[in-house]
């Protein structure tokens, strides 16, 4: 049985002013140079669709697919990579793309998976944040919204593979 969707989180016209917010700020801090934004597929695919059109520099888009060893919804921190970059990223200005941080498991894994490519630069935008279940430090230089620590679907984000088409974005009703 699919779980009902709950209460709305973040109303999508908050999430359009957001992302019109991260992208202006990218456009004025990369000004002057080219990047390349790296999308964690899936749930990243519809932030950074909107995003790249909120950005006024040079860009181009390379995407990632990454699963999190060990079974449930929680992440064990040995991260897969399922799908790896096209783009050779070393001297460039990269941008990593995340729907949803939660222990930051994931995006540090990536972090040094990357940086170990040598890019010019390497940041993160991360749409959502759930501080509550952080288990390592991880700076994310465009951040979104906080969630509290509920399963949240829409604008991208998942359950089982359903949901990603909401406009909205919500909490799982909680069995
Ligand atoms: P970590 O824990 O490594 O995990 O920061 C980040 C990944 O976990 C997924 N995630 C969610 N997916 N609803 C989802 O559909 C959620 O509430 C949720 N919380 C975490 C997400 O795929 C992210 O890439
Ligand atoms: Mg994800």
């Amino acid at each position: 049985m699919m779980p009902e969707i709950g209460p709305v989180l973040v109303p999508a016209g908050e999430i359009q002013r957001k992302v019109r917010e991260l992208g202006e700020r990218i456009t004025r801090d990369y000004a002057g140079q080219n990047l390349l934004l790296v999308g964690i597929l899936r749930g990243a695919f519809v932030v950074l669709s909107d995003l790249i059109r909120q950005i006024e520099i040079p860009c181009e888009v390379d995407f990632m697919e990454v699963s999190s060893y060990g079974a449930g919804t929680t992440s064990s921190g040995v991260v897969r990579i399922l799908k790896d970059l096209e783009e050779d990223i070393s001297g460039r200005h990269v941008l990593i793309v995340e729907d949803i941080i939660d222990t930051g498991l994931t995006l540090s894994y990536l972090r040094r998976s990357l940086l170990a490519r040598k890019p010019a630069s390497l940041e993160i935008c991360a749409l959502l944040s759930k501080p509550a279940r952080r288990q390592v430090d991880i700076q994310v230089r465009y951040q979104g919204f906080e969630v509290p620590d509920v399963f949240v679907v829409g604008y991208g984000i998942d359950y089982a593979g359903f949901y990603r088409n909401l406009r909205d974005i919500y909490a799982l009703k909680q069995p």
